[in-house]
This record gives C-alpha cells, sequence and structure tokens, in this order.
C-alpha cells in the first residue's frame, strides 16, 4: 500500500492519461485531470486546461489545489504528433508539435514545483516515448520533443532531488490508442514486427508504470527513462 497522493494529470479525458488516471483511482489517490473537452473517469475531478496556455494551467492547478489539496503527483502526458516528412515539415508543424510536448510540459512542471517546494515532497512523471531516443523517420519534430523531456526530467533531478521531488520520464512503444490507430496499416504492421514482444501494449501497461514511479517503492529513482515498448527501443 503506497501514500495516497493528490495526483493531476494532463490530457485525461482519452488514451494513456485516461487509463493513468484510472489506475490512480484503483491505488486509492485523489485524482485531478485536464481536459480540453470530455473528462476523466470515474471518481476523478476534470479541470479544463489547455498545455499551450500557462495562464490556463495556472488556473488548473488552483482549483485542484482548492479541491483535493497541493498537487503531489503531476503526470504530463498531454502531447500531439504532426507527422510529415523533413522536406516538407513546416516550421509550424515543427514548433506547434514543440510547444505542445515539450513547452507543454515546462509549463505544468514549472507550476507544480512550486507546491512541490513548499511541501518538501513531489513525484514528476513525464510521458515521452520510444521514438524520442530511437528516432523515426517522418517524426522529427515529434522525436525531438520526446528526446527532450529526458534532459528537462534530469535537469530537474539535479535542481530539485534534494528537495525529495522526483523527475522521471516513461518512455512508451506502440500503444493501442487514438493516436496510433491513425497511422498507416503498412506502418502498424512494420513496427509490429519488430517488437520483440510481437504484440503492442495497452494504456493500461503504460499507467501500471507510471504509478510505480509515483509511489513510495521508487522514491530513490529519478532522472531515468522507462520503457513500456515491449523490448522496441532496447539500448537506446
Ligand atoms: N499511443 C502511443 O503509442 C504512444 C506511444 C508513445 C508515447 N505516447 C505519448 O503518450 C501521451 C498520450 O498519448 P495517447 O496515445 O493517449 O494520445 P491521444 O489518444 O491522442 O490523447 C492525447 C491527449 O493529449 C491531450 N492534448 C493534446 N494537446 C493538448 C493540449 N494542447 N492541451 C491539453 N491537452 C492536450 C488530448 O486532449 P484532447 O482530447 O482535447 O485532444 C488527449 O487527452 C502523448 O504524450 C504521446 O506522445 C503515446
Amino acid at each position: 500500500m503506497t501514500t495516497p497522493r493528490t495526483v493531476l494529470i494532463t490530457g485525461g479525458n482519452r488514451g494513456i492519461g485516461y487509463a493513468i488516471a484510472e489506475e490512480f483511482v484503483a491505488q486509492g489517490h485523489r485524482v485531478a485531470v485536464t481536459a480540453r473537452s470530455g473528462s476523466g473517469p470515474a471518481g476523478t475531478l476534470t479541470v479544463i486546461a489547455d498545455v499551450t496556455d500557462a495562464a490556463s494551467i495556472d488556473a488548473a492547478f488552483t482549483e485542484v489545489e482548492n479541491e483535493l489539496g497541493p498537487v503531489e503527483v503531476v503526470v504530463a502526458n498531454a502531447g500531439i504528433t504532426r507527422d510529415m516528412l523533413l522536406l516538407r515539415m513546416s516550421e509550424d508543424d515543427f514548433t506547434s508539435v514543440i510547444d505542445t510536448n515539450l513547452t507543454g510540459a515546462f509549463r505544468v512542471v514549472k507550476r507544480a514545483s512550486k507546491g512541490m517546494l513548499k511541501a518538501r515532497f513531489g513525484r514528476i512523471v513525464l510521458i515521452s516515448s520510444v521514438v524520442g531516443l530511437y528516432g523515426s523517420a517522418g517524426q522529427a519534430n515529434y522525436s525531438a520533443s520526446k528526446a527532450a523531456l529526458v534532459g528537462f526530467a534530469r535537469s530537474i533531478s539535479r535542481e530539485l532531488g534534494a528537495r525529495n521531488i522526483t523527475a522521471n520520464v516513461v518512455a512508451p512503444g506502440f500503444i493501442e490508442t487514438d493516436m496510433t490507430a491513425e497511422l498507416p496499416e503498412a506502418q502498424q504492421a512494420e513496427y509490429k514486427k519488430s517488437i520483440p514482444a510481437g504484440r503492442y501494449g495497452s494504456a493500461a501497461e503504460v499507467a501500471k508504470a507510471v504509478t510505480w514511479l509515483a509511489g513510495d517503492d521508487a522514491a530513490y529513482i529519478t532522472g531515468a527513462v522507462i520503457p513500456v515498448d515491449g523490448g522496441l527501443g532496447m539500448g537506446h
């Protein structure tokens, strides 16, 4: 049994974020999710926020703090893809992905760190991707944004580690969600062939790694990149 915490997950209205919220609820935590539309699973508080807008993040945190208490665990999960071959990738394709996936995580973690420093406790989990370190043709923007989260988490670990704040990265491989359903069939089949586990993962399997990193048993783990990828990214 782990200590019950107040948890905030960005992008908790569907996909991996939704599954992470479900798992935290199942383990007895106080759970809030951000959503731009829709809502989180049963037992969660849904707050409206867009990670590209710092004011909306600030307002969401304030609402969660008022309803559930200071945020002790934050999961930066919201993310987008805008896949395109480099030659055809516009500057907007590149910067919009960076703005959501990387700067969005910065906005959320910076706001969360205020309360964590005061409490001298915090668990920060950033949802990256296997392609952050593996690379992926047609995903230069996405891969760059996800690789950058590793440097971000490791810098936070060095800066805030002595205050009992950990910052870790979870790097999912091919997980069955709306994001991967959009990939062409041929690309999906190609990926599957290269996964040692021989199958795609489920959002629930990612959620188990996230809750473990946020729990009491992972107190001495920080700056780590935990793959949940069936072996796809081994050695990267
Ligand atoms: N699926 C995979 O195989 C896979 C693999 C590796 C890593 N990941 C990462 O895991 C995370 C979740 O992915 P997923 O597969 O669950 O994706 P998804 O089903 O497409 O869901 C993405 C979530 O992010 C939210 N979001 C996007 N832009 C946002 C913004 N500007 N502000 C607030 N929320 C925003 C979405 O909200 P709306 O509903 O409002 O759009 C949605 O809740 C992402 O960071 C993704 O890169 C996924």
